[in-house]
């Protein structure tokens, strides 16, 4: 089987390469990456020797270059991760979260579709819902009610993907997923923000209260949820993704500073997020239903393994730190006049 996989050189698609290729030994992947401030071939440099895998740079809203690819190889299969993720910049410019979220994700679908491709899978997210209040969860057939311009290009390309399924009876599938964390994401998320910055004794920046919940799934459960739509999804549906294990951003925050031995004192409440979503939780019950699906890995086991990783691999931290990273957290984080005081002291 020969899939090409977009966006795999980022942070949740280089745990579904080194996944696959880890675990399905007759799949080879293409794996199509723009190689944004987002995507590193470092994150790759496990499977970079391993014959079955090969890497193309081209931008997935540029039509010419995704036909190209889809010219040079026969594809049974597509799954797209690539994207603009960070809901912070989306709200500073929506302009690239637009090209590639949707623009791009039609040319990849107009593409699969004139070259006879037998499964696209569309890589979506839990932010498409909107938020929640203390009580419920959301379920595939929940409405979506984006809040963010992030999310609302994700909502509009996975209603692209839906219309070429009942316009077209083209095979897709969608997974829905929450919030990951592991190696490799970039240092913009919560987490890896909180890791690294406590690793130099700077402070932790939280939104507004810290009251926010999310629910955490480590990414390489993701990956094995992505591979079982993908071989088990039926065509023209959702799957919610997700690992029941919802947390406070302060309960996250707090986490992180006592496996890392450091002082709450650095926790810096700052202002809050424009349009910021107050709960995400998932009802996963029909891929647990229709795939036996189940999440192993518990929030702290993961998130230590996850300061592990990190600690042991400071040289990734500092070498993707790049000068424009560099000036948006500190446009970000830096301005003393948003520190409100720690309200929770
Ligand atoms: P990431 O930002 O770490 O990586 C995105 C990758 O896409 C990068 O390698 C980047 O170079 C590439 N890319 C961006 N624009 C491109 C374009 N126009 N053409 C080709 N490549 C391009 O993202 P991630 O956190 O790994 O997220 C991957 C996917 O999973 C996204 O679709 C995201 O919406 C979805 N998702 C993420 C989370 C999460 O918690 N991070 C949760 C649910 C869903
Ligand atoms: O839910 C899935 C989504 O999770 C994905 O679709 C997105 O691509 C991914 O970026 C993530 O979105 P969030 O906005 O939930 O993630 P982020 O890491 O930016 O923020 C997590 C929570 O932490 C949120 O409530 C905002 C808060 N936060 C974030 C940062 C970066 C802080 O309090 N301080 C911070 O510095």
């Amino acid at each position: 089987m020969k899939i090409l996989v977009t966006g795999g050189a980022g942070f949740i698609g280089s745990s579904f390469v080194r996944y696959v290729l880890r675990t399905q030994p007759d799949v080879e992947i293409i794996n199509y990456d723009l190689l944004t401030y987002a995507g590193n071939l470092r994150n790759l440099e496990e499977v970079a020797s391993d014959s079955r895998y090969h890497f193309v740079r081209g931008d997935i809203a540029d039509n010419g270059s995704v036909r190209a690819v889809f010219e040079d190889h026969r594809f049974d299969a597509v799954v797209n991760f690539a994207a603009e993720t960070h809901v912070d910049r989306s709200i500073e410019d929506s302009t690239p979260f637009v090209r590639s979220n949707i623009v791009g994700t039609q040319c990849l679908l107009d593409n699969a579709r004139r070259f006879r491709v037998s499964r696209f899978v569309q890589i979506s997210t839990d932010e498409v819902y909107g938020s929640l209040g203390p009580e419920g969860a959301f379920r595939e057939d929940t409405p979506i009610d984006p809040s963010s311009p992030y999310s609302a290009s994700k909502a509009g390309a996975d209603m692209l993907v839906l219309s070429y399924f009942r316009t077209h009876r083209f095979p897709v599938v969608i997974t829905r997923c929450t919030n990951n964390y592991g190696p490799y994401q970039f240092p913009e998320k919560l987490i890896p923000v909180l890791i690294a910055n406590a690793l130099s004794d700077r402070s932790l920046p939280i939104y507004g209260d810290g009251l926010n919940v999310r629910e955490w799934i480590f990414a390489d459960e993701h990956s094995r949820a992505v591979w079982l739509a993908l071989s088990r999804g039926r065509d023209g549906e959702v799957y919610n993704i997700g690992s029941g294990q919802e947390k406070t951003n302060l309960e996250v925050v707090r986490g992180v500073l006592k496996l890392l031995g450091k002082p709450e004192s650095l926790i810096t409440y700052v202002k809050d997020r424009p349009g910021h979503d107050r709960r995400y939780a998932m009802d996963c019950s029909k891929i647990r239903r229709e795939w036996g699906w189940e999440s192993e890995v518990e929030f702290s086991e993961g998130l230590a393994q996850t300061i592990t990783w990190y600690k042991a691999h400071q040289d990734w931290m500092h070498e993707i730190k790049d000068a424009s990273y560099l000036s948006y957290y500190d446009r970000m984080y830096t301005n003393r006049d948003d520190t409100l005081s720690r309200l929770h002291s």
